[in-house]
C-alpha cells in the first residue's frame, strides 16, 4: 500500500506492507537503527516484547522475514507520534509473535494519539481493534470502505460477504464455523475410511531435533499443524513428503509409510519460463480440463485471470493461488499444504480455505495444513498436530488429536510457559458464525475458562 517515505509522514508514522524493502532503505544493524529512533525510551522493552534481543547486533540486511517484520513494528512503535499506521503487521509471524504485535501495538494508543492497521488475519483483527471498516469492490478497478461498525460486527459482516446496512452482497462465499467436534471415529464408519499410519521417529538437521510421536490418519480429514516459528512444521511435512528420511535409529528400522503425496512447499520460487497456461499443461493436464477441477479450484481462485501472464511475473499471492491449484491438481492420496495463506488478503483466505475443504471431502483425501490463521486453522482442522518445545533445538510434534484438546493444548504450551501473565489467551465462540473469538483480559469468560483449564472454548 504504501511504500515510499518508511517511516515519516508528519506526525503520522507508517510501518510499510512488504517488509522486505526495508533492507534497502536502512543502513545498520538492530540495535543501531533503534537506538537512534528512540524517542520514547522503549528500547529494551520493545526488545523483549517482540523477541529482537537475539539479534540485535545483526545487520537488517540479514534478518528473516518475521525478525524483520517485528523490526519494522518496534522502529514504528519506539517514535512520538499522533498516528501510527500498520500495514499488514502479521505477515510472517506464529500466532503468539502475532498476539504479542498486536499488545505492542495498542500500547501505543494515548490520549492524543490514534493506530490504523490493515490486516489480514481476522483473529488479530478482532484482538486488536475498536472499530472496524471492510473494504470491497473490485481488484484494481474500485474498492468500497464501509462506515466503521463494531468489532465484532464487522468480522461477521465480512465472514458472510453481506452488508446488511446497505443490503448489499460482496461476495458468494461465506464461512462459518462447526459448533462441536464431527465424531468421525463412530463405530459404523471406520469401514469407509482408508486409514494410514506412520510411526514414532526423530529427526536430526543441524543443531534441531524434531521428535515426531506415531499417529493415524484417515481419508476425507484435514489435519492442520500447529506450531511457533521452527519447530518443525516444515521438516515433518517434508518427512511425510518422502524428501526426508528419519534418523536410523539402532537396532529397529523406522520407514515412513510411502505415501501418494502431493506438496506445496512454503517457499515458492519458480524457475518455469512461461505462462501460467503452459505450466497448469505440463503439471496438472488432466485435471485443469476437467469441469469439476474448473468449478471447484480453479474458478474460486481466480486461475483464469492469470492464464496467460508469465509465471515469474506473478505476486506472491497470485503465485500461491497458482500453487495450492497445482498442489489440487495433481492426483495424490495425501496432500500436504505447507502456509496456504502466506500472502493472501482475508477475502481470497476465505476462498481458499473453501476450496481445500470442498476439495478433500469430495474427492476423499487427507490434507496436513501448516497454518498460522487462526480463524482458517480452525475453519478446516478435523484434527490438529501440536508442536512443543524450543523452537531451533528440540521439539515434539504430538499425535493427532482433536480441534478441541489440541487447540487447548496448543494455547496453553505456546503462552503459559513463556509469559503466563502477558500472553495466556482463551477463546469464545461468536454466537453467529460460531467463529473464535479471543476473549479480553481478564474478563469474566477469561477468568472462568482459565481456571477451568479451557484455553479454547467449544460448548455454548
Ligand atoms: N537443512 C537444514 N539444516 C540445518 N538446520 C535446518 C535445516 N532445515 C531446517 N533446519 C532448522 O530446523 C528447525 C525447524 O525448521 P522448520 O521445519 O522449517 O520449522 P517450521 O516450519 O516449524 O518453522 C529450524 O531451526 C531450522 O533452522
Ligand atoms: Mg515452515
Amino acid at each position: 500500500m504504501i511504500l515510499a517515505n518508511y517511516f515519516y509522514i508528519n506526525q503520522a508514522i507508517i510501518k510499510p506492507q512488504y517488509v522486505d524493502h526495508i533492507p534497502k532503505a536502512v543502513q545498520g544493524n538492530v540495535g543501531q537503527v533503534l537506538d537512534q529512533k528512540d524517542e520514547r525510551e522503549m528500547k529494551a522493552e520493545l526488545c523483549a516484547d517482540l523477541e529482537l534481543n537475539q539479534v540485535i547486533d545483526r545487520n537488517v540486511g540479514d534478518l528473516s522475514g518475521g525478525e524483520l517484520q517485528r523490526f519494522a513494528i518496534a522502529v514504528v512503535a519506539i517514535q512520538n507520534a499522533e498516528i501510527y499506521m500498520f500495514d499488514e503487521p502479521s505477515s510472517y509471524l506464529d500466532v503468539k509473535q502475532r498476539l504479542k504485535a498486536a499488545q505492542v501495538i495498542r500500547s501505543l494508543l494515548r490520549p492524543n494519539s490514534y493506530v490504523i492497521v490493515v490486516e489480514h488475519d481476522l483473529s488479530v483483527l478482532d484482538y486488536l481493534s475498536d472499530f472496524i471498516c471492510c473494504l470491497y469492490g473490485k481488484p484494481g478497478a474500485y474498492g468500497v470502505v464501509t462506515l466503521p461498525f463494531s468489532v465484532r460486527e464487522g468480522i461477521n459482516i465480512f465472514l458472510a460477504g453481506f452488508v446488511p446496512t446497505e443490503n448489499l452482497r460482496f461476495r458468494d462465499e461465506s464461512l462459518t464455523f462447526k459448533v462441536a467436534e464431527t465424531p468421525q471415529e463412530s463405530a459404523e464408519e471406520i469401514e469407509t475410511y482408508a486409514r494410514y499410519k506412520y510411526p514414532t521417529m526423530t529427526k536430526t538437521q543441524g543443531n534441531f531435533k524434531l521428535k515426531v510421536m506415531e499417529g493415524e490418519f484417515t481419508d476425507s480429514q484435514i489435519i492442520v499443524m500447529l506450531g511457533e516459528n521452527g519447530t518443525g512444521k516444515t521438516t515433518f511435512i517434508r518427512m511425510l513428503a518422502g524428501l526426508l528420511k528419519p534418523d536410523n535409529v539402532e537396532g529397529s528400522d523406522v520407514e515412513i509409510p510411502e505415501f501418494n503425496v502431493s506438496y506445496k512447499p512454503q517457499k515458492i520460487s519458480p524457475k518455469f519460463q512461461s505462462t501460467v497456461r503452459h505450466l497448469l499443461h505440463q503439471k496438472i493436464r488432466d485435471s485443469y480440463m476437467h469441469p469439476q477441477f474448473v468449478s471447484d479450484v480453479m474458478k474460486p481462485l481466480l486461475i483464469e485471470q492469470l492464464m496467460d501472464q508469465e509465471v515469474v511475473n506473478l505476486s506472491g499471492g497470485e503465485l500461491q493461488r497458482v500453487a495450492l491449484c497445482l498442489c489440487l491438481g495433481k492426483p495424490a492420496d495425501i496432500y500436504l499444504i505447507d502456509e496456504p495463506s502466506a500472502y493472501l488478503d482475508s477475502e481470497q483466505r476465505i476462498v481458499a480455505s473453501k476450496v481445500i475443504k470442498r476439495f478433500i471431502l469430495h474427492a476423499k483425501k487427507t490434507a496436513f495444513v501448516v497454518e498460522h490463521d487462526f480463524i482458517m486453522a480452525t475453519y478446516l482442522a478435523d484434527r490438529v498436530i501440536v508442536y512443543e518445545g524450543k523452537p531451533s533445538v528440540d521439539c515434539i510434534a504430538n499425535s493427532p488429536q482433536s480441534l478441541l484438546t489440541g487447540m487447548n493444548l496448543f494455547l496453553s504450551v505456546s503462552f503459559a510457559a513463556v509469559a503466563p501473565s502477558h500472553l495466556d489467551i482463551t477463546f469464545r465462540r461468536d454466537p453467529t458464525n460460531y467463529r473464535p473469538r479471543i476473549n479480553k483480559l481478564d474478563s469474566t469468560k477469561d477468568r472462568e475458562q482459565k481456571s477451568a483449564g479451557s484455553y479454547y472454548y467449544l460448548d455454548d
